[in-house]
């Protein structure tokens, strides 16, 4: 235990190295978007789709760094009656955030120092929404910073949070221990980025963490995240991961469900991962928290998880829903319409739609064109279903709920299918289309997806 609310050396770090570096300057060029700070995707994992985030809508960004949440979610709540918070520890990280708002002119910030173990005696008041990537594996205890975050939820709130996957980053607890055991005591952090990185140009191939380069070099790399990425990969103080099982015990520990995963969701279903008739079989008889625990082993490569927690269970939205409609985001944002009125369907057909991040297969089919061409957010799945059913009368309705739920699947799992309440998008959320979002090129992936309107 330390006498303070933080780990010293962790706010060392983050006022030495605000992370992720960002030049402000940059805020005329692009708008970084990522799935737990677009309004879209919150409602859609949070509120059963059915938020109007028009009024009344208080939203914390715990841990909020240099700002890229803060930064979309201002812009996304900039005509709402709204109110939104910047909670961290960090000076520097602030000043960052804080500049980025001004080049973009958004008054509608607050701004706070502060550290999240300190939140229920802040008299911040109770929110709808806390977002907090990247910040809980960085705590003394990570169980305690979510009971802290949960003593200033609201009863029907709920928690976005991003932490460190056990098995993906295998690779980076090896160079963690081994620069470790090799870097001398007594260093300045600059002294120890600046002998760590001259030790990783010349290691091997074989290195598990060289093996892995590809993945990891855009962290630590000039042109990426530079000596604060270097920092926070491999040399940070404070470091814990969670896997699956985890997950539920740290939901658990405040009193919280964990109702769905943002990222890469159809990942956590074991049977994505084995073509073995016996064995999915096997899998599919399985509890929910066991098949995802076994695909996250299966697929190895969850470098984070990101999780969506709530006093209730399973708030998502449903397709099942009937009041619900298609709403198609990130690369299929403006595109689905256009998919749609391109396809020729014909037994085995595909069309592809990719952006640097995803590319996807889409199965041209007499199903499909439909379901393209109603991605609106406007029309209920229950009209679409009706007329699916009365444009192809001879396919059984099972079947057309099938292909229904496989095409949701396949898009609601890289981010470019929500849904929302029939005729809202634009209104109780905002349209997208009218926000400019470009994602940094050549940038570390940090969970976002380009949904440009330029
Ligand atoms: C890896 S950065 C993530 C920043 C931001 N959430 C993002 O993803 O862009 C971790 C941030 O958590 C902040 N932090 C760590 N411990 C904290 C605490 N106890 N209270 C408030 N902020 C904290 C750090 O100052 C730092 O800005």
């Amino acid at each position: 235990m330390t006498d303070k609310p933080y780990l010293v050396d962790v706010k060392r770090q983050y006022e030495s190295f605000p992370y992720p570096p960002r030049d402000p300057a940059d805020e005329s060029q692009r708008l970084i978007a990522s799935i737990p700070a677009s309004l879209m995707a919150v409602n859609h994992h949070c509120f059963g789709g059915k938020k109007d985030f028009r009024s009344g809508f208080r939203c914390l960004v715990a841990g909020g760094g240099t700002g890229d949440s803060t930064i979309f979610l201002a812009e996304q709540l900039r005509d709402y009656d709204a109110e939104l918070v910047y909670l961290d520890m960090s000076d520097a990280s602030r000043q960052v955030a804080e500049a980025r708002a001004r080049v973009r002119n958004l008054t509608n910030i607050t701004w706070v120092t502060a550290s999240i173990m300190d939140l229920p005696g802040l008299g911040l008041g109770e929110f709808d929404y806390i977002e907090c990537t990247g910040v809980l594996h960085h705590l003394e205890s990570a169980e305690e910073g979510l009971r802290a975050l949960n003593a200033v939820l609201k009863v029907d709130g709920a928690i976005f949070l991003m932490v460190y996957g056990k098995y993906g980053r295998r690779a980076v607890y090896e160079m963690q221990s081994l620069l470790r055991n090799y870097l001398p005591a007594g260093l300045s952090m600059h002294e120890k980025v600046q002998m760590a990185r001259q030790l990783i140009e010349t290691l091997p191939k074989s290195n598990s963490f060289i093996r892995e380069l590809d993945m990891w070099g855009a962290e630590i790399s000039a042109a990426g995240f530079g000596d604060a990425g270097l920092y926070d990969l491999l040399l940070h103080s404070q470091d814990r991961s969670f896997d699956v099982p985890g997950l539920y015990a740290l939901a658990e520990s405040a009193g919280l469900h964990l109702s769905s995963f943002g990222w890469r969701t159809d990942d956590y279903d074991p049977l994505k991962h084995t073509n073995d008739s016996t064995a999915r079989n096997y899998l599919a008889t399985l509890d929910l928290p066991r098949r995802q625990a076994l695909a996250e082993v299966m697929i190895g490569n969850m470098r984070k998880h990101e999780i969506f927690l709530a006093r209730q269970p399973d708030r998502g939205a449903k397709l099942t829903d009937d009041n619900v409609a298609l709403r198609s985001y990130g690369m299929l944002l403006k595109n689905a319409a256009k998919i749609a009125a391109a396809m020729v369907p014909a037994p085995g057909a595909v069309a592809y739609c990719s952006d640097k991040n995803f590319k996807i297969t889409i199965a041209c089919t007499p199903v499909s064109k439909i379901v393209y061409g109603h991605m609106d957010g406007a029309t209920p799945v229950s009209v679409l279903r009706e007329r699916i059913r009365m444009a192809l009368p001879a396919i059984p309705p099972e079947m057309v709920d099938q292909e229904l739920e496989q095409i949701y699947h396949q898009l609601h799992a890289c981010g470019c299918l929500y849904l929302v309440r029939a005729g809202s998008y634009g209104v109780g959320i905002p349209d997208y289309g009218k926000l400019v979002i470009r994602c940094r090129p050549g940038g570390p992936e940090r969970g976002v997806h380009s949904a440009d309107a330029g």
